[in-house]
């Protein structure tokens, strides 16, 4: 990788504790947006003084327990609003419930559920979810509805197996919209938090949803 990435509206970084990436604060210098993710930490310390990097981040988007050892709060909601004394915008991710935000600079919360789905292989959730919520912010959304279609391409990607291969694109995305206006059991509320879709979905182009894809083979061991 080159010391500093190109020019560029918004970058993802994975936090590493203890360590600092030189490309962050020159990206962040030059006005990149950076969204900060991070990992287990094998130290165990679980230290935001380690996570020095987050100086130059706009958002940070743990999940709950990372969140909840990282600022020893008890539930992942106080744990997010702990988070905003280190970085503008957290964002806790909550796995099959959902993820719950705050910004600091609005004062605003905000907590979308999950779409219910069969997850089938919950790899790289995470980092579809960030992916979404980057596009949302640089789109200029409001907070809510960030959270959910971050959500949404998440809860797509964990019905396929795969990381990024399982990451939706907006085909699939207008797909799954029309496919849920026409099952008559959906609950028409539910349905309205991803009512702003209606102006982004291509025209329909593809065969209805769920898409058939390639399905990567790696990893499928013989169990005999
Ligand atoms: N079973 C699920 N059903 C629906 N949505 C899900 C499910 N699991 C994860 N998601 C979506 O993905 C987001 C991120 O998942 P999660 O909170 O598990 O992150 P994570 O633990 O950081 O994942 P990763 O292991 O990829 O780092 C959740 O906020 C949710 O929107
Ligand atoms: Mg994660």
């Amino acid at each position: 990788a080159p010391d500093c990435p190109p020019r560029a509206r918004a970058a993802v970084a994975s936090l590493e504790p203890g360590k600092r990436a030189p490309w962050i604060a020159q990206a962040a210098a030059k006005g990149t947006r950076i969204f900060a993710d991070v990992g287990w930490d094998e130290t165990g310390a679980w230290d935001l003084a380690g996570l020095a990097d987050l100086e130059h981040c706009e958002a940070f988007l743990p999940n709950a327990e990372e969140a909840m050892r990282y600022t020893g709060a008890s539930c992942p909601r106080e744990a997010a609003h702990a988070l905003t004394e280190h970085v503008p915008l957290a964002v806790v991710t909550l796995g099959a419930e959902g993820a719950y935000a705050v910004d600091r600079r609005t004062g605003e919360a905000a907590e979308v559920p999950a779409i219910e789905v069969e997850a089938l292989d919950p790899t790289g959730a995470g980092d579809v979810f960030v992916a979404g919520f980057v596009t949302g912010t640089l789109a200029g959304w409001p907070l809510a509805d960030r959270l959910a279609f971050a959500g949404l391409t998440a809860a797509l990607s964990v019905q396929e197996f795969g990381g990024s291969l399982s990451a939706p694109g907006w085909s699939e995305i207008g797909a799954w919209w029309r496919k849920v206006h026409s099952v008559a059991s959906q609950d028409p509320t539910a349905l309205r938090r991803y009512a702003f879709l209606a102006d982004l979905v291509p025209e329909e182009t593809a065969p209805g949803w769920p898409l058939r894809r390639a399905v990567p083979t790696i990893g499928f061991g013989r169990s005999t």
